[in-house]
């Protein structure tokens, strides 16, 4: 039997590959390469010594994924496939619409065909909006924000339903904080397009020279030195996460929501000193407006999945700083050198 990664080419998707390979799972990949390089997948293989098999398809291609399901024996599916970028998702809020949830609704149709019915969906923080306090549990109020946000929103009630229309499905739901990091090897990371919009990948960008410095968004924030707060998690600890939730849809949960996020809420400044601690590299930066949209401060408590998933994040600020930073180190032009 073998799990069906959608979007597995992507960021968050390669390091869940590698991880379900080294666990021993048989993996099917589907991924438009929209926003990712096969390369990624090469690499899993190559640091796994496994294969995986890989179909470059668009998951709003029925056809596509009904093949997918028809020549392999697909036994649970995890949902990473998506756009994910907040400001872009103002601009074509129906592309990001059709994109994640139309996807979604093709996808579930047609496991229900082929009788799957075992999920996990890639949901976030980003569900919460702008939390009223932290830390931020599973049971908050939900405030997206932006389409992007709302479309993990509604994909969440879209499930929902479908469980209650039909109690075979078995979901987990994980809202992910700020995944950051890459694997320890180098030779996986994040690889995005363009300038880009997180916090992360700008810092890294700017240590290897390709910016020359980072804009911090507001200093004024109610937090303890004025820049936002955010729960940022080592990508391989959320990769073990989905691991947890796979062992997790065997007890038949219904539905259920977690939180993956550390815990801890860190600074941009807490953020910027520990990189140039890990890097050996100084980090220019300059303090400019808030970024519209942003919290002040967001936080997870991860109490939800370490009691009930046997969860929690192995990995700290410094491993997500120097990880980060071998990966671009090693790879300055991400997958393309
Ligand atoms: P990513 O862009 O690196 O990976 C998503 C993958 O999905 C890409 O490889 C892309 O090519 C593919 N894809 C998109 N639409 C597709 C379609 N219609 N058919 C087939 N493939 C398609 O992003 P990521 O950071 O790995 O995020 C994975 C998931 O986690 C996304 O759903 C994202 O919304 C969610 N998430 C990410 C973050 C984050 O900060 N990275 C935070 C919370 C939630
Ligand atoms: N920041 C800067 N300068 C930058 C980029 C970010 O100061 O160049 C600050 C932001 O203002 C924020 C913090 O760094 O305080 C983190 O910002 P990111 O853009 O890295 O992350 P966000 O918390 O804004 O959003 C991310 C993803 C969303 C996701 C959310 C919760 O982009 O898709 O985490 O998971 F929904």
């Amino acid at each position: 039997m073998s799990i069906l990664v959608t979007g597995g080419a992507g960021y968050i998707g390669s390091h869940t590959c590698l991880e379900l390979l080294n666990a021993g799972h048989d993996v099917v990949v589907i991924d438009n390469l929209d926003n990712s390089k096969e390369e990624s997948l090469n690499r899993v293989q190559q640091l796994t010594h496994k294969k995986l098999k890989f179909y470059h398809n668009d998951l709003l291609d029925v056809t596509a994924v009904r093949r997918i399901f028809k020549e392999n024996r697909i036994n649970s599916v995890i949902h990473f496939a998506g756009l994910k970028a907040v400001g872009e998702s103002n601009q074509i809020p129906l592309r990001y619409y059709h994109n994640n949830i139309t996807a979604t609704l093709i996808l579930c149709a047609v496991m229900s065909e082929f009788n799957v019915f075992n999920l996990v969906f890639s949901s976030s923080a980003t569900v919460y909006g702008d939390p009223a306090r932290v830390p931020v549990t599973e049971d908050f109020p939900f405030g997206p924000t932006n389409p992007y946000g709302r479309t993990k929103y509604m994909i969440e009630l879209i499930l929902r339903d479908l469980y209650a229309s039909n109690p075979l499905w078995n979901i987990v739901l994980l809202r992910y904080f700020n995944p950051v990091g890459a694997h320890t090897s180098g030779r996986i990371g994040e690889d995005p397009n363009g300038i880009p919009n997180n916090l992360f990948p700008y810092i890294t960008q700017v240590a290897v020279g390709k910016l020359e410095s980072l804009s911090v968004f507001g200093n004024n924030y109610p937090t303890h030195d004025g820049t936002g707060v955010r729960d940022y998690i080592h990508v391989v600890d959320l990769a073990i996460g989905h691991l947890k939730a796979l062992q997790k849809l065997k007890e038949n949960p219904g539905v259920v929501a977690y939180n993956l996020g550390t815990g801890r809420g860190y600074s941009v400044l807490d953020v910027i000193h520990t990189f140039e601690k890990a890097s050996g590299i100084q980090i220019p930066y300059k303090i400019v407006d808030r970024r519209p949209g942003d919290a002040a401060s967001c936080y997870a408590d991860p109490g939800k999945a370490k009691q009930e998933l046997g969860w929690s994040a192995a990995k700290g600020l410094h491993d997500m700083c120097a990880d980060s930073w071998r990966w671009q180190s090693d790879n300055p032009d991400g997958y393309e050198d």
